[in-house]
């Protein structure tokens, strides 16, 4: 086909020349052009392109002073375009919390390995809010959209992984996108709360991998450590500071 053999060729050509995020974006765009599964499996000929590895990762990396998660998604690892799944393992270390997000195009189920988690979800206005505690061992669901956390209740690191059904399940990080809203809106959103608070609010928040509960912390002998804020969301002239 001429998607197939162009895009192969454009490919190899390209990824002598250009970054890993282009290269990604033309192995993705010759994947979506093949009209068959059997089409997909020539344009990524060779058998490593099947395989990520999470514990070597060069790309898909989330870090906060906590922890770190990594994620195998059509952005990071072309092989799971056309079948709909992708996933991400966290490392979260003693105390440390995913921090409240949603997934907005995909449910995720989430298998705690070695280290016991507690989760929250709240999946949408109206619907009752669910915690659990995850043993090593066990999973639990978020459906799509819910807002979720995890966190690790123990003063080891602990290893989990989330599975989606989607490719592109992105992310969508509760804090650090709702205290980038412009200031004006957040007050009259928080019932008429001073220009300084938000603000002083919004400065605040770190970047995921956060530290958690200050019970853990103590349980475990840490302080809350000195956190980046690069993960806030960007001011532009719509959200500007004042
Ligand atoms: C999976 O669950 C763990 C523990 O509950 C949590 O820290 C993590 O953020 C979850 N993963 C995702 C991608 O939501
Ligand atoms: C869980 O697994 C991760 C990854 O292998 C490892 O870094 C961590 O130390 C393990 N934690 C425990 C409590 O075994």
């Amino acid at each position: 086909m001429f998607s197939f053999s162009a895009a192969v060729v454009l490919s190899a050509l390209l990824s002598t020349v250009l970054s890993t995020p282009l290269v990604v974006s033309v192995e993705v765009a010759a994947l979506r052009l093949d009209p068959t599964q059997v089409d997909r499996l020539s344009t990524l000929s060779d058998d490593t392109q099947y395989v990520y590895d999470f514990f070597n990762p060069t790309t898909g990396i989330v870090s906060g002073a906590a922890g770190h998660t990594v994620t195998a998604t059509s952005g990071t690892f072309p092989a799971v375009v056309g079948n709909g799944v992708a996933m991400t393992i966290g490392f979260l270390g003693p105390c440390a919390m995913n921090s409240p997000h949603t997934h907005p195009r995909a449910a995720e189920i989430n298998f705690s390995v070695n280290g016991t988690l507690r989760t929250g979800m709240l999946a949408e206005n109206g619907a009752r809010f669910v915690v659990n505690e995850l043993p090593p061992g066990s999973m639990t669901v978020f459906p799509q959209g819910a807002i979720h956390f995890e966190m690790n209740t123990g003063c080891d690191v602990a290893m989990f992984v989330a599975a989606f059904n989607g490719e592109d399940p992105g992310v969508l990080q509760m804090a650090q996108r709702f205290m980038g809203l412009p200031v004006d809106i957040l007050q009259a959103t928080l019932g008429g709360l001073g220009v300084v608070e938000v603000e002083g609010l919004a400065k605040m928040i770190p970047d995921n991998i956060v530290a958690g509960t200050d019970e853990c912390l103590q349980r475990c002998g840490l302080t809350r450590p000195t956190q980046p804020t690069s993960q806030q969301q960007p001011r532009v002239s719509g959200n500007a500071y004042a």
